[in-house]
């Protein structure tokens, strides 16, 4: 095939509403060039980012809007955008399969050039991290202050499978996903350099693993683990076993 020919159609000649519109000229000029990619995979390593920026980029605006919507108590709209957030999440970690059909030798060509650059500066992950302390808050004065209300009725005592719940169950399933992806985020890390390696900053990657210990709303797990001591507590600590005594 004529690769030139193709490699000019591929940047197309910004000139059609769809390209004025969604300003694909400067999009697709984001990458290198590929006389300037070290190889063909890193061309697949800095779409993958940037895409990855993207997503990140929705789901805090989305955030934000559902922040929003929880305080004027329109929690269906909330949980519709929670689905948005959630999806965006699941996208991210799914993604991350594309990184792991680089080989481990293409990756250190592409790593020499990253200087001591890491994912922890990536403006959508810092923003990501502070953002569900804030939206906590809100459900706390939304629907546990302000619906006069403890977790512990909305899941247990009075449970009703109510707006409160499912508004909680979206956040549990936002700090699910998270987990998701820094889980398999730090299977790719195994996968193109290594256990026990060290980031480019000097670090041993496994202290990554303290953000996959990492909880945004640790009251939506501990009311789960206080459930458990309360409803096994009526039986033991341990249980007999089910059916007759063996000397029965
Ligand atoms: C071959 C692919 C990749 C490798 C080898 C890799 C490697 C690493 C390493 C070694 C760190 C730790 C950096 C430090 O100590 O400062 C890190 C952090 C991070 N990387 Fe990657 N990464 C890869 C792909 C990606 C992709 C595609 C994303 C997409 C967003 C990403 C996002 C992050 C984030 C957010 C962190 C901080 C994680 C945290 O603090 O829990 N990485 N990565």
């Amino acid at each position: 095939m004529d690769r030139q020919k193709y490699q000019k159609m591929m940047r197309g000649a910004g000139q059609l509403d769809y390209e004025i519109y969604l300003n694909t000229e400067q999009l697709l000029a984001c990458q290198k060039e590929p006389s300037e990619l070290c190889n063909p995979d890193e061309l697949q390593f800095m779409i993958v980012h940037q895409i990855e920026e993207l997503w990140m980029k929705l789901m805090a605006t989305t955030l934000l809007d559902i922040d929003d919507e929880m305080r004027a108590g329109r929690s269906l709209k909330a949980l519709t955008l929670f689905r948005r957030v959630h999806l965006c999440q699941e996208m991210m970690t799914r993604q991350l399969g594309l990184l792991e059909t680089m080989s481990p030798k293409d990756y250190q060509e592409i790593r020499i050039l990253l200087g001591n650059g890491s994912g922890q500066e990536s403006p959508g992950f810092r923003v990501l991290l502070k953002m569900p302390a804030d939206l906590w808050q809100t459900f706390e004065a939304v629907y546990l202050e302000g619906g006069k209300r403890t977790l512990e009725q909305i899941y247990d005592s009075e449970y009703s499978h109510d707006e409160a719940y499912m508004v909680a169950e979206a956040m549990a399933e936002f700090d699910e996903q998270f987990q998701k992806f820094r889980h398999a985020h730090m299977q790719l890390i195994y996968r193109s350099i290594g256990v026990a390696a060290n980031s480019l900053k000097g670090r041993p990657v496994e202290i990554l693993n303290e953000g996959i210990r990492q909880k945004f709303f640790p009251a939506l797990w501990h009311i789960r683990a206080e459930m458990t001591d309360r409803w096994g507590g009526a039986y033991g600590r341990k249980r007999d076993k089910l059916g007759k005594p063996a000397d029965a």
